[in-house]
């Protein structure tokens, strides 16, 4: 494909503005287009861009994508629209790359995975955690086998309650899938990337125990889980941990990652940006910690609000797009993220074990 690539955004609320900051960052891309039906996002939106002038708006997905004015575009709709906003892309024959989740059901993720099967076009899940540079060193540490044989891995997210959004769309479980599958699916995905094989069964404890209980839309109050501790085990006995605190705003680190293996335990730190290696040493002798902090590009940290993701994330898929570059999250990652989403909302909500067979996994 020829350059720059010219890039359209479907959705220019707080995730579409990200977006756009880190394209204008791309030599490669240009912003030629946006879809949102809210006149305000679209004008808050275009103050993000470099050239506004030059940036057609629409006010549907179906517009944009029979504009001809884009080759990629860029899905960062509400969660429950991703199905309505795939199907013109898809037979438009776009390149996408969909924000996760995927879609808030299993079986529009399905719908989703087999279109993306038999696109032409690049199609890309957005899990743009996995492109955070301290995570991406932590991962191809344990992939190089600095723990040993990775045994246990344990995901802390202590943050601050969901944002307010565009219409309030995330407060109810029916919108974004529920937290397990709307937040949590980054972490699912990164215990799939990290421990190289798929769950079997999951367990989730949670609750909406602080956040929002005294918030009422059309006398309606939200239903999302704000609090859970979820286990996760996987089919070659490996076990994953995500502990998830959404009144925790306080907290130093927001995300803690930690794997232990038979050799050593790696920790990642963000914002931190650290990694510690904390080798087995025996019980009597002297801790050899070491601590490496992982550097990012200052513009694509101050792009975006996820400790320079984004940047990384569009530059991989750009390089698809352009070069033939791998896909590195596909449909069928996007899909298994959910579906352990999904298994994890199911097991808070019936309290019991719930496995990834009864899901058809
Ligand atoms: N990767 C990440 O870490 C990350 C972070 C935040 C949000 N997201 C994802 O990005 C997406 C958007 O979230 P947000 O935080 O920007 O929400 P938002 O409410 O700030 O913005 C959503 C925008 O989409 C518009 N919209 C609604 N229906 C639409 C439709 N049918 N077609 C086009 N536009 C439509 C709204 O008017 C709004 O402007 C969600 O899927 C969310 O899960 C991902």
């Amino acid at each position: 494909m020829s350059k720059p690539v010219r890039f359209g955004i479907v959705g220019s609320g707080m995730m579409g503005r990200e977006h756009i900051r880190n394209l204008n960052l791309l030599p490669d891309a240009r912003l030629t287009a946006l879809a949102d039906p809210v006149a305000s996002s679209l004008e808050h939106a275009l103050t993000e861009a470099t050239n506004p002038a030059t940036v057609k708006t629409y006010d549907t997905a179906q517009a944009l994508a029979a504009s001809g004015e884009v080759d990629a575009v860029i899905v960062a709709s509400p969660n429950f629209t991703h199905r309505d906003v795939l199907e013109p892309l898809f037979a438009a024959g776009l390149h996408i790359l969909c924000e996760k989740p995927l879609c808030t059901t299993l079986e529009d993720a399905r719908w989703a995975a087999d279109q993306a099967e038999r696109h032409k076009g690049v199609f890309w899940t957005g899990m743009e955690y996995r492109f955070m540079p301290p995570v991406a060193a932590f991962v191809a540490g344990v992939h190089q086998g600095d723990v040993g044989r990775l045994v246990s891995l344990s995901i802390r997210e202590h943050r601050f309650p969901f944002l307010v959004k565009v219409g309030d769309w995330n407060r109810f479980s029916r919108n974004t899938g529920g937290t397990m599958v709307e937040k949590c699916c980054h972490f699912f995905d990164l215990m799939r990337l990290i421990i190289q094989d798929e769950p079997v069964r999951v367990y989730c404890s949670g609750a909406m125990d602080v956040n929002h209980l005294d918030e009422r839309y059309g006398g309606e109050t939200p239903d999302i889980i704000d609090n859970s501790f979820t286990t996760v085990d996987f089919a070659g006995g490996q076990r994953a941990f995500l502990d998830l605190n959404m009144f925790a705003d306080g907290a130093h680190n927001q995300e803690e990652i930690t794997a232990v293996g038979d050799k050593a335990r790696l920790d990642v730190l963000i914002p931190d940006g650290d990694l510690v290696f904390s080798p087995r040493v025996g019980f009597l002798n002297p801790k050899q910690v070491t601590r490496t902090h992982v550097p990012v590009d200052p513009a694509a940290l101050e792009a975006g609000s996820h400790h320079g993701a984004t940047f990384y994330q569009l530059e991989a898929f750009l390089a698809a797009v352009t070069e033939g570059g791998p896909v590195l999250v596909n449909a069928d990652d996007g899909l298994r993220a959910v579906a352990i989403g999904v298994a994890a909302e199911t097991s808070a909500r019936e309290k019991r074990v719930v496995t990834m067979a009864e899901l058809g996994f």
